[in-house]
């Protein structure tokens, strides 16, 4: 908590939109690195329900705001929202960053695949998606910008998995129809533990293991041991599934650096300087 905070007349503002979004730690997280790199900025949570986000979205450039960041429920409204889309937003179905343009029109881009790959590159530094099939499960939000990011790296091949079957194959059709149409395989969810079968990584991106749900219901006995598992719910940091792959001596990845990275693009683009992921900054966004 911070209390009493100055901010100036000229200070550059961002923020971050959800409903709710009291629970977000992106203000945490730009607001260490305003400070670390002593910029004249703010980022604030924005709290916006979902009716009135198209709305609150366009008054960005007229309240001098040089952009934000949008989160769950809004990432699909700021998608049909703002007035260019990068390629990677169009991909993805999604924008969860906005950066107001000189001309005053709303860019928008998806940064959450960047942060799953950049996450995986600091963490286990010899991998290489070129190295072998891709196993992720789940096929929500999350999911989708993992295969989208897989694919762009050189996965030569994702195997998604789902409970629901058809939620993966329908997240297979959405990949096809932007032009991503090699490389996804969706398996069943009884068959996926030979999925994992010659894998070279493994994704969690459904919410199991989380604090407070069950542990993801899946034996690693298929998996190489040479194979990275990653699992992207940072509460807690070491879930039952990373807990389970390290001690059978697969390289692990934690979830809470996706987060950190997916962050770097927009901080660049609204304050000016290119931020760094280091253990203080990690340590202070986990204590909030
Ligand atoms: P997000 O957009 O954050 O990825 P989501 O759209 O709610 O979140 O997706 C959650 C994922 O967790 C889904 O893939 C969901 O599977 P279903 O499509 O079958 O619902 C998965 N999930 C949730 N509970 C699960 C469980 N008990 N076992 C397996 N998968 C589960």
């Amino acid at each position: 908590m911070t209390v009493g905070h100055f901010i100036s007349g000229k200070a550059k503002l961002a923020g971050v939109m959800g409903w709710p979004i009291s629970h977000s730690r992106s203000p945490r997280l730009h607001g260490f690195w305003l400070r670390q790199y002593g910029i004249d900025g703010a980022y604030v949570p924005l709290a916006v329900e979902p009716e009135r986000a198209e709305q609150a979205i366009r008054a960005l450039p007229a309240l001098g705001f040089r952009g934000c960041n949008v989160t769950v429920p809004l990432k699909e409204i700021a998608f049909r929202t703002v007035d260019r889309l990068d390629q990677t937003a169009r991909r993805m179905g999604a924008v969860n960053t906005i950066v107001v343009a000189e001309d005053g029109a709303l860019e928008g881009g998806n940064t959450d695949g960047f942060g799953f790959i950049e996450n995986l590159r600091a963490e286990q530094p010899d991998w290489t998606a070129e190295r072998g099939p891709a196993v992720v499960i789940g096929a929500g939000g999350a999911a989708r910008a993992v295969v989208v990011a897989l694919l762009d790296a050189g996965a030569p091949e994702v195997r998604l998995v789902n409970r629901t079957r058809a939620r993966a194959e329908e997240l297979a059709a959405d990949l096809a129809a932007v032009g991503l149409n090699g490389g996804v395989t969706v398996v069943d969810w009884v068959s996926r533990e030979t999925a994992l079968d010659g894998a070279s990584l493994l994704v969690n991106t459904t919410t199991q293991g989380m604090a407070g749900q069950p542990a993801l219901d899946l034996s690693l006995r298929a998996l190489p041991v040479s194979a990275v598992v990653n699992d992207i719910v940072y509460v807690p940091l070491e879930t039952p599934l990373l807990a389970e792959a390290k001690a059978r001596g697969n390289p692990v990845a934690g979830g809470i650096g996706m987060l950190l990275h997916q962050a770097r693009p927009g901080f660049k683009a609204w304050f000016g300087v290119e931020p760094q992921v280091t253990p203080e900054l990690t340590r202070f966004v986990l204590e909030g």
